[in-house]
């Protein structure tokens, strides 16, 4: 891969085709995409909520938001996936990752808009992350979850994640993929 190759990996906007039809457009995301993040996490029902953050239901406390803008492209990258209602746009799905001090394993999220679910859209966020991290030479992706979190196994297991049960917790999966790096 090129540098011209590998900085079109890591900033790129792309156009994807959804299995309803409808066409969302998925680029890193921005410090201006904060009033997106605050209203589609706002949005989310509460099961996805919790799946995500743990949390109940709600507008998201300033010191989330701060969290989940805090991405550097860097240490910590996210990809928002956005929708545009009627020359509005409106975030429907979001992935991330954010590096672990020693710059070789990354921890990973997704979560995508209760509505816009099991359309695609989970799977190629995922893809995103796994491009991105290639890309940035990371050899490792987890995320620990829980074991009932059956939508996020399914994903997982079809992209070849690895599930394993967390040793320490049988109520939790740690999911992981190793990331082969790009060629230089
Ligand atoms: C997990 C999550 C991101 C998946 O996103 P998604 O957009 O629904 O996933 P996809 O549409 O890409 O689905 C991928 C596969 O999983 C399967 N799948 C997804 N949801 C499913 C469900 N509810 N039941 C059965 N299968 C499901 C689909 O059949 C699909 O398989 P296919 O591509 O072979 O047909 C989404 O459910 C979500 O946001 N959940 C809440 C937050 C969360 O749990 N995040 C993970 C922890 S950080």
């Amino acid at each position: 891969m090129s540098e011209d190759q590998h900085h079109e990996a890591l900033t790129r906007t792309v156009t994807e085709k959804l299995r309803n039809g409808r066409v969302v457009t998925i680029r890193p995301m921005r410090r201006e995409d904060i009033e997106l993040e605050r209203e589609f996490i706002s949005n989310l029902s509460q099961e996805s909520r919790h799946q995500r953050f743990l949390g109940g239901v709600g507008k998201p406390s300033e010191q989330l938001m701060r969290q989940l803008m805090d991405v550097d492209h860097d240490k910590r990258e996210a990809f928002i996936a956005l929708f545009d209602e009627d020359g509005t746009e409106k975030e429907v799905g979001v992935s991330r990752y954010a590096l672990d001090a020693d710059g070789k394993g990354a921890e990973c999220a997704v979560v995508v808009a209760d509505d816009w679910q099991v359309q695609g859209l989970g799977t190629l966020l995922l893809k995103r992350v796994v491009e991105s991290a290639k890309s940035r030479g990371i050899e490792l992706l987890y995320s620990t979850e829980s074991a009932s979190n059956n939508k996020l196994r399914e994903v997982a297991e079809h992209m070849g994640w690895d599930c394993r049960t967390d040793p320490r917790d049988a109520t939790q999966v740690i999911y992981s993929l190793k990331v082969f790096p790009r060629s230089r």
